[in-house]
């Protein structure tokens, strides 16, 4: 019976919010009595589900569904599905259904609890759908999930951004900021802690205004204190915290706490004050340094990383060497940093003087240079130190090792021999590199 189900193969960019999504399709595809296909080529449904964040998460969703066209001449009835924020763009959907007749099915992100529905559509009429709501309406609803992995899991707290800084694609394509309710979260948490879930990551565009919206009075270090409370539940993390809203409580909370975990990711942008204001941030480097001061303060183990944008509009060498210097200051144990890209619709691809590519590109160069320095020498201080790792798979590049991360969320590899997939092992750390740790366990 098994292998007459037909089968699904879903193809993930950009976030963590996507990636949990494309949980919540694999779970309805289930539900519809499909199975995951192994490779893409044995698949009866495909589905992409697209990010719109830069200019180039935008490419490769072009280059992909290129792609896919060979497939479906060969297999005519194969379903071709492209979902998620890039959809949320009413030209970049019709430039899809127009140049790409293979596709089948489009849909937004803010009714994907609908594509089971649509894809039952399409296989009994056989014709081609387009369904992209422009709002959301309220949260969409609990969806089973077929998680990735049995020790990890993610968990949404709060969807949609009310920040709009002004170079960001994200309000206009996930919505305004909904919060789940307090009892949801902490039974879905408890629920995955009872299946041997050892470490969950909150999920949110802007975690810390958790609860703003919502009628009982709760606020996002009340519900980290809820949570830490669950038995069994080992780490807890969250993705991504503002620092305009950082508070001395947040800090506090998780300091007591058992299980959250010593990484603060404060993204921070730019070093420059007339830059952040520019962006809509809402802090200025002095705040912000405050802040990581208070964080190193209070928890000295801890890691902090970030997101910097260099080549925002206007941008001049010298707020460009505000950035470089914060960086030095700041010291953080790693960032993303990522080149200005104009996303149509946003208040700062309609600003101007926009700087040339090579001058985007040198300036990310310098910068990723001094932050590889500085990383390294960070990670050149744990030499020596025991670090407690949550082994996740074999390591990319070299099968007789394994990797997984320590608290701090640093990506450790130790010997295959010496550790067990989805286990907890003490690692001493005797070698290290920019982006890694390496170690033994102890
Ligand atoms: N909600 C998160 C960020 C989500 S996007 C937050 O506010 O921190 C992840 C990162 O992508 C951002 O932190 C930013 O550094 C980068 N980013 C967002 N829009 C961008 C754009 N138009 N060009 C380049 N980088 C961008
Ligand atoms: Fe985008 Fe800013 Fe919202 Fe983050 S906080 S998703 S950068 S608008
Ligand atoms: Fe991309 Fe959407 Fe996430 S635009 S970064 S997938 S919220």
């Amino acid at each position: 019976m098994k292998n007459e189900l037909k089968k699904y193969f879903i193809i993930t960019y950009g976030c963590q919010m996507n990636e949990h999504d494309s949980e919540k399709l694999a779970g309805m595809l289930e539900g519809i009595d499909y199975q995951k296909a192994g490779q893409v080529e044995e698949a009866d449904i495909i589905l992409l589900n697209t990010c719109t964040i830069r200019e180039n998460a935008e490419l490769k969703v072009f280059g992909k569904v290129g792609e896919l066209k060979r497939l479906k001449e060969n297999n005519p009835e194969l379903i071709i599905g492209v979902g998620g924020c890039m959809m949320q763009s009413k030209k970049a959907v019709q430039q899809l259904y127009e140049k790409h007749p293979q596709v089948d099915l489009i849909f937004g992100t803010h009714n994907i609890h609908h594509v089971p529905d649509l894809i039952q559509r399409i296989e009994k009429e056989r014709g081609r759908i387009v369904e992209v709501w422009d709002e959301e309406e309220g949260l969409i609803p609990d969806l089973p999930s077929v998680r990735e992995s049995d020790f990890k899991a993610w968990v949404s707290i709060i969807q949609g951004c009310n920040n709009f800084c002004t170079y960001c694609i994200v309000p206009y394509v996930r919505g305004r900021e909904r919060s789940r309710p307090l009892k949801e979260i902490v039974s879905e948490v408890e629920r995955l802690a009872a299946e041997g879930v050892k470490e969950i990551t909150l999920l949110g565009q802007n975690v810390n205004s958790y609860g703003k919206d919502l009628e009982e009075k709760v606020d996002f270090a009340d519900l980290l204190q809820e949570l830490d409370k669950i038995p069994g539940l080992q780490r807890l993390r969250y993705m991504t915290s503002h620092p305009r809203d950082f508070s001395n409580k947040l800090i506090e909370v998780i300091k007591d706490s058992r299980s959250v975990c010593e990484h603060f990711h404060l993204p921070i942008q730019s070093g420059s004050n007339s830059i952040l204001k520019k962006m809509n941030r809402g802090y200025n480097r002095e705040k912000y340094l405050e802040l990581v001061n208070k964080i190193r303060q209070e928890i000295p183990e801890a890691s902090i990383t970030t997101d910097i944008i260099v080549g925002f509009p206007g941008e001049t060498e010298e707020e460009f060497q505000e950035t470089m210097e914060l960086v030095r200051e700041a010291r953080f144990d790693s960032a993303f940093t990522f080149i200005y890209s104009a996303r149509t619709g946003t208040p700062a691809a309609k600003m101007e003087d926009q700087i040339p590519e090579e001058v985007k590109k040198d300036r990310l160069n310098r910068l990723m240079t001094l932050q590889n320095q500085i990383s390294l020498e960070k990670n050149q201080e744990d030499l020596g130190k025991i670090v407690e790792v949550l082994i996740e798979g074999e390591s990319k590049n070299n099968p007789e090792t394994l990797m997984g991360r320590d608290r701090r969320n640093k990506l450790v590899i130790i010997p295959r021999a010496e550790g067990v997939i989805g286990e907890i092992v003490k690692v001493k750390i005797n070698r290290v590199q920019s982006f890694t740790l390496y170690g033994e366990v102890v």
